[in-house]
């Protein structure tokens, strides 16, 4: 890893917690590895994403429907989505400082990166990723249950639920959004790979000869979204799976990456499962997972084609993509629609009725917007706190604003000030956002 980029995440780190976006969790008893808490700025932009997925996905569409499963499912959907067997890391232990590797992610036959020994790694074993638990006051194994390490599993056994609650027909989707759980061995890179997540997953089925349509289809659709939350083009590419990358119920799987700091890496997978899912709940449960065509007369189990992202994931691409030092700040080049904060407003001064005046207007946006008022140290400082911040835009109540009713509002990416009427700041905000 460069070292140039090395120091673009301590900082952008450093600023995520001094501006609240992201801490540490369990801060005060030392932390506990890979688990992070969002702090006022990150649960905001948090909420964002999430919501512009959501509209993206099933507001400005009329074929695919939300559902939030329960995360602690019937332990046989693990064994039937091939978790309990498959889901598994090879991993080798050192003999003599007890240190656990991923068996793909260091050379065997070299010493030991942790203590330097040489030949002291065991034999590679299956880690299973899954967390376990028990369901009931016994903790015997007729009571373990998994914490879902993916939120597919649950719109896989509603199926029948969703299509006929909705009155669907093929082709539509189902979309979800909700934590997931791996016990991942090298979790890394701050956000970027934890052990609690948070998925936004959309599973739509399709008639078996048309699964090649809609995987392009969407394969376009999600690469767009990306670009509308407002990213780098120039970061964003395809990876396409080769056959041995391939998981075992994919036919085809492309990754849309991002040029992190760290390197190319996935932020969403989108893939054609096949029918595979369907087969597996079909066998494992008894129940019939077909769909009737009504028209064709025909009965057949549905091809799907999954799209696949990390919440987090999408947080981290959009900090990093904002991210930028100028010679005088530095600052959050958040998309409008994506800012925590979407506005500020001070007052000039701390007198002559600038601080009435601008908590009347910012009490009138309240409701509509997360905004922010401040009136501590001088307008420059406060600029550059909005800046740390990403809030699009800072509203200033000065002497003129008490005689005409206008206000200067400041840009935060080119810094230029222009005067509108008070009237119109929440027309201007939302023309802005949206
Ligand atoms: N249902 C398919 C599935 O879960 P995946 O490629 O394992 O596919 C999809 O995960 C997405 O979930 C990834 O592209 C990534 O954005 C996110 N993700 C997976 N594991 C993660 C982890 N440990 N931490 C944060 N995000 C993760």
């Amino acid at each position: 890893m460069a070292k140039s980029k090395d120091k673009t995440m301590d900082k952008l780190v450093s600023l995520a917690k001094r501006r609240g976006f992201i801490f540490q969790s369990s801060e005060i008893y030392g932390g506990i590895n890979s688990c992070y808490d969002y702090g006022p700025l990150g649960v905001e932009m948090k909420k964002n994403i999430k919501e512009l997925w959501w509209k993206s996905m099933v507001y400005e569409r009329d074929d695919v429907e939300g559902l939030d499963a329960s995360i602690l499912m019937h332990p046989k959907v693990w064994e039937a989505s091939g978790h309990v067997e498959g889901f598994t890391d090879p991993m080798v232990d050192c003999k003599q400082c007890k240190s656990r590797f991923r068996e793909d992610q260091i050379d065997t036959s070299k010493p030991c990166p942790v203590c330097g020994n040489r030949d002291t790694f065991t034999e590679a074993r299956n880690f299973n990723l899954m967390f376990k638990t028990f369901m009931g006051p016994l903790e015997e194994s007729a009571n373990v249950v998994f914490l879902r390490p993916e939120t597919a599993q649950g719109i896989f056994v509603n199926f029948h639920n969703v299509r006929e609650a909705a009155r669907k027909r093929l082709p539509f989707g189902i979309a979800q959004i909700g934590k997931a759980f791996r016990n991942e061995i090298t979790p890394g890179n701050y956000i970027f790979r934890t052990r609690e997540f948070e998925q936004m997953e959309m599973q739509y089925f399709v008639r078996p000869d048309e699964d090649e349509k809609w995987f392009e289809y969407w394969k376009q659709k999600r690469m767009d979204w990306y670009r509308r939350l407002g990213l780098n083009p120039e970061k964003l590419r395809y990876h396409e799976h080769g056959k041995n990358e391939l998981a075992h119920y994919a036919k085809a799987a492309f990754d849309i990456e991002y040029e992190f700091p760290f390197g190319w890496n996935e932020i969403e997978g989108i893939h054609n499962r096949t029918d595979f899912d369907l087969g597996r709940h079909k066998e494992f449960s008894g129940k019939d997972m077909q769909f009737f065509d009504d028209q064709a007369k025909e009965r057949f189990l549905p091809y799907i084609i999954e799209t696949s992202v990390g919440c987090d994931r999408t947080l981290l691409t959009c900090l990093i993509d904002a991210y930028t030092e100028e010679e005088e700040r530095v600052v959050m080049k958040f998309a409008p629609a994506v800012a925590p904060v979407k506005a500020a407003v001070f007052p000039l001064v701390k007198r002559d009725g600038m601080p009435e005046l601008a908590k009347k207007i910012i009490n009138d946006l309240r409701g509509n917007f997360r905004v922010f008022y401040d009136e501590a140290g001088s307008v420059g400082r406060r600029y550059r706190r909005m800046d740390e911040a990403g809030t699009p835009f800072c509203f200033t109540v000065d002497t003129e604003s008490l005689e005409n009713g206008t206000v200067t509002v400041r840009d935060r990416d080119s810094m230029e000030q222009q005067r509108i009427a008070i009237d119109e700041i929440k027309s201007f905000l939302n023309e802005k956002i949206s």
